[in-house]
């Protein structure tokens, strides 16, 4: 995807910064899983970084698991690292130029819900172990393909486009890896259920994670899209599943 895509991304996350938190539940609790993961690891004295660090739920969540460590929080967004604590050190970078220049060689790299909205994921993936000192960890969460069934099948049921973004798989991000590299590897299913279909839908427009590649759907489209949505012929709750990718990666 182009730099066009890069900027739109950006916007919409910008534009969202101030309410984000109040909206990432799911983001929140996989922040908290993945640093408890990485708090049980041997991870060499050095820098560690947050890429695309958010509002900073990540950083924030390895600092309380790893005490005395600071994590220096890289992100496209400037209203994004506004609301970090003050005194952490970060850099406003676009992700897709590559690794913003870092004052030190990293020993710890996380990312949590960032990757998939880079260009080309696999090739960032490659970029970021390689930057790693050796003995490094990269640590990643991510939704991958496969997430959110029931908008594709309601998209196909009500003959829309499902305009959700695009999910790399699991098994590209594991063929970018040497497998001798995987410390962990896990596939989490997080179900959220709400009574409206569009309950599930906003949140994501509220924490700027809206960007699709394809059309706008029109008024007219996301109702249609809603009444198919699978649940609504059962028992009325509708639910939305996200397939997320955990990896430890040791350089
Ligand atoms: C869903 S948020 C995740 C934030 C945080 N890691 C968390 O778990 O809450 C995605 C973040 O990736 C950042 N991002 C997306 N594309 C980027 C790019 N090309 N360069 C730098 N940051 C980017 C956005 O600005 C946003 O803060």
């Amino acid at each position: 995807m182009s730099s066009g895509w890069s900027s739109l991304v950006l916007k919409n996350f910008n534009e969202a910064a101030s309410t984000y938190n109040g909206q990432a539940r799911l983001q929140r609790a996989v922040a908290w899983r993945l640093a408890k993961h990485c708090a049980k690891q041997q991870i060499p004295e050095g820098l560690w970084v947050d890429l695309g660090s958010g509002t900073g739920l990540m950083a924030n969540a390895l600092e309380t698991c790893i005490p005395q460590r600071t994590v220096f929080r890289v992100d496209g967004c400037s209203e994004m690292l506004k609301l970090h604590h003050r005194h952490r050190p970060s850099q406003l970078w676009d992700l897709n130029l590559g690794l913003p220049p870092l004052p030190g060689l990293p020993t710890l790299l996380v990312s949590s819900f960032a990757l998939h909205w880079l260009s080309n994921p696999q090739d960032q993936l490659k970029e970021w172990l390689a930057a790693l000192a050796p003995g490094g960890l990269l640590a990643l969460a991510l939704p991958v393909h496969g997430s959110f069934p029931q908008w594709h099948h309601a998209a196909a049921a009500a003959g829309v486009a499902c305009s959700a973004m695009p999910l790399p798989s699991q098994s590209s991000l594991l063929d970018a890896l040497p497998r001798h590299c995987i410390r962990y590897q896990q596939l989490h299913h997080f179900t959220q259920q709400s009574a409206e279909v569009f309950s599930l839908l906003r949140p994501m427009r509220q924490m700027g994670a809206q960007s699709s590649p394809y059309p706008a759907l029109g008024v007219a489209n996301w109702r249609r899209l809603a009444q198919a949505w699978p649940s609504h012929q059962k028992d009325g709750v509708a639910e939305l599943t996200w397939l997320i990718q955990l990896l430890l990666i040791q350089r």
